[in-house]
């Protein structure tokens, strides 16, 4: 079929089952929510990240994606390396790691570059509003 002569099955896969899909509650202080939009195409990605106080480990991720296919498989993907990993691990992870895993062509990968931005957003947003609280661990920034 077409969608397995254009796509990587990776991305096949990750779109016919996305892993996280979701949201979690965005009151929930160990959670970070980063939402970017893509300028070329106007794609759009949530991914939350949620933070284990102990551990500093990102410990569940869930995303909503209204975009395509190559931006799904991103995040879905995503959500999976961010899970267990550090925040400077995960902040890490690379938007050409998860082109080159997902096989992407060349135009799809300002997908990618969505997801890697979405992982930065949420981290930024769990920072946020740890300073608020006045509960930063110090060890972060
Ligand atoms: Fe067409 Fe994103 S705008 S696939
Ligand atoms: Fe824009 Fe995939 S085409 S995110």
């Amino acid at each position: 079929p077409l969608l397995q002569r254009l796509y990587h099955e990776r991305v096949v896969d990750h779109y016919n089952h996305p892993r996280n899909v979701g949201s979690f509650e965005k009151d929930d202080p160990s959670l970070g929510t980063g939402l970017v939009g893509a300028p070329a195409c106007g794609d759009v990605m949530k991914l939350q990240v949620k933070f284990d106080e102990q551990s500093g480990k990102i410990v569940d991720a869930c995303f909503k994606t209204f975009g395509c296919g190559s931006a799904i498989a991103s995040s879905s993907l995503a959500t999976e390396w961010v899970k267990g990993k550090q925040m400077e691990e995960a902040l890490s992870i690379k938007n050409s790691e998860i082109a080159k895993h997902l096989s992407l062509p060349p135009v799809k990968l300002h997908c990618s570059m969505l997801a890697e931005d979405a992982i930065k957003a949420a981290v930024k947003d769990y920072k946020a509003k740890r300073a608020k609280q006045g509960t930063s661990t110090g060890n972060i920034d």
